[in-house]
């Protein structure tokens, strides 16, 4: 109680109607970052009390939808679900009640521990479902914002959600409290391609790249593949997905 008293942020969300302090991280994340544009659909995850919910409805025209597995005490405009965000049950409610969603955010956070390991992993658990909701609900172009503790498994989050957005960046905003592990991941411009890492193909080796590497095509998709020429059929592995490319590793040379 003490602490927040002297908390400049929960002063001024008391005194300007928002349900948290949290409302200015995402005042700012937004503003910095373009996230929510005029007529956009917003599904917000974790979302009680609201604070980002509030934000949402007065930067949008569009729809706004907040999801948390606690009540949220009506909004007006917004509406509201009493649900958890890692069940494919609440992606399939949200496609219905919606359809087209431009942008997902997630401020979702665990019951802390105090073991900064534990509370990780859990962190990472509902960020990793929230970048699961998003691919399955966002339009192209469209944008995630996602909190995560960050630890030594944040990296390869980040990793992942370079798979689905063409921009990502890692931010704190100012109302982070400092001694909070908390780091927003932002994610700009969805897009979807028709391979993901860890899927397999046997391919051809169509020419050569700039770098070197053996360009291979699947579907149309520009996939790198180093250590190969020009009429080589290969077995690979993709191992990186980007907008425009894809890179693959072979795992077994055929002959023709
Ligand atoms: C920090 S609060 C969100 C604050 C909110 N952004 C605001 O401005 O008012 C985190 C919320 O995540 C919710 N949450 C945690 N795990 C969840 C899950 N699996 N599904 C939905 N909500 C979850 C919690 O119930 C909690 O209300």
């Amino acid at each position: 109680m003490v602490k927040r008293k002297y908390d400049p942020y929960y002063k001024q969300a008391k005194k300007e109607g928002y349900r948290s302090r949290a409302a200015y991280k995402l005042m700012e994340i937004s503003e910095r970052f373009y996230i929510i544009e005029e007529d956009d659909n917003v599904v917000d995850l974790g979302a009680a009390p609201g604070g980002w919910l509030q934000v949402a409805r007065e930067f949008t025209t569009g729809r706004v939808v907040g999801i948390d597995i606690s009540p949220i005490e009506p909004i007006e405009g917004v509406l509201t679900l009493r649900a958890d965000l890692r069940e494919s049950s609440t992606v399939s409610k949200v496609q219905e009640l919606m359809g087209e969603v431009d942008v997902v955010l997630c401020d979702a956070a665990p019951n802390l521990s105090g073991a900064w390991s534990y509370d990780h992993a859990r962190s990472i658990e509902l960020a990793e479902s929230a970048l699961m909701f998003a691919c399955e609900t966002l339009s192209i172009g469209g944008n995630f914002v996602c909190k995560v503790f960050q630890g030594d498994m944040l990296d390869e989050f980040i990793k992942k959600a370079r798979e689905h957005f063409r921009i990502v960046r890692v931010f704190t905003p100012k109302a982070s409290r400092k001694e909070s592990a908390e780091v927003y991941v932002v994610g700009k411009d969805y897009f979807r391609s028709p391979i993901n890492v860890g899927d397999m193909f046997t391919v051809e080796i169509l020419g050569m790249g700039k770098e070197g590497d053996g360009i291979a095509k699947v579907e149309d998709f520009v996939v790198f593949v180093p250590d190969t020429s020009p009429g080589d059929r290969v077995r690979i592995k993709i191992k990186k997905v980007a907008p425009s490319y894809a890179k693959g590793e072979i795992t077994k040379k055929r002959n023709m």
